[in-house]
């Protein structure tokens, strides 16, 4: 008997599917999420080039174009909490989450808080206090990490919550399941760095990932891909949900096992 052909389906070119509305999409998807259990269902959003690196010149702004930033918005727009890493927050700059009035007030009229909670987990007191975030009186943030940076959070002008955690709680599934809990949060959207995402996925605790390939060559050889760390046990399987094409950047969306 001979072998089963190996069949592939063509996503492209697909006939009909152009002018797929983002902000339809993204509502579909989070009206069909589940409610979760004890930690929040976990989103994690990338952008890499064609060669795997998630920066140019350390950062990852000159990746992403138009498609990447609607759905970067447009999942922050959706989901209760947004977690980064603590040099994300200081490479990227970032300020608040929504800055767009016009996106709150979507927020609000669909029922929910104007903005989504900012999160982050540092075991060492790696604060980046200096990020336009912590400056933004408006901003609600969690940080989980040791007693000892509580001053130096209680000085922000931004809303600035710390939840001490003792050294041997220091995970991604303590702060999880606290946000769930202790927060409310149903929907996390976690948005890197690569340390982060390698530790959210060592922990078992991620549930989908978005990652726009964006069509560009960076070169290089020495920057990070979109995890690092420990390489898993076993290689984390994904399915794919959708898979979409603008102007020659793709977006995947992956369920993770
Ligand atoms: N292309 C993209 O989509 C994208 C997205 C995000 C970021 N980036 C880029 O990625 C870079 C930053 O990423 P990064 O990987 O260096 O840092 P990161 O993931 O933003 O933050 C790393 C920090 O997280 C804290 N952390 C808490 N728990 C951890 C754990 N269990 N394991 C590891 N770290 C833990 C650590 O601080 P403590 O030691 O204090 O715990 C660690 O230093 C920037 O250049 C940024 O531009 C690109």
């Amino acid at each position: 008997m001979s072998d089963p052909p190996i069949v592939f389906r063509r996503l492209l070119p697909v006939p009909g599917a152009a002018g797929l509305d983002v902000d339809a999409l993204l509502d579909e998807m989070f009206h069909a999420i589940a409610a979760p259990g004890e930690r929040p269902r976990t989103i994690v959003n990338f952008v890499a080039s064609a060669d795997g690196r998630v920066t140019v010149k350390g950062r990852s702004g000159e990746l992403g174009d138009e498609g990447d930033r609607a759905l970067f918005h447009g999942l922050r727009q959706r989901v209760d909490a947004v977690m980064a890493g603590p040099n994300t927050i200081r490479i990227e700059r970032y300020g608040r989450i929504l800055g767009k009035a016009e996106r709150r007030r979507r927020r609000l009229a669909a029922g929910m808080v104007a903005e989504p909670l900012a999160c982050l987990l540092t075991r060492n007191g790696n604060v980046p206090i200096e990020a336009p975030l912590f400056a933004e009186p408006d901003a609600r943030v969690v940080v989980f990490g040791p007693a000892a940076i509580k001053p130096e959070l209680d000085a922000c002008p931004a809303q600035v919550e710390l939840v001490a955690l003792d050294p041997s709680e220091m995970t991604f599934t303590a702060a999880l399941r606290r946000l769930r809990s202790d927060y409310g949060v149903r929907t996390l959207l976690c948005e890197g760095g690569p340390m982060v995402f390698g530790a959210l996925l060592g922990e078992g605790l991620v549930d989908e990932l978005f990652l726009t390939l964006a069509p560009k060559l960076v070169g290089g050889g020495t920057g990070p891909s979109i995890t690092h760390g420990p390489e898993l046990p076993e290689p984390a399987s994904l399915r794919l949900q959708w898979l979409l094409e603008r102007e020659h950047s793709l977006f995947a969306r992956y369920a993770v096992n």
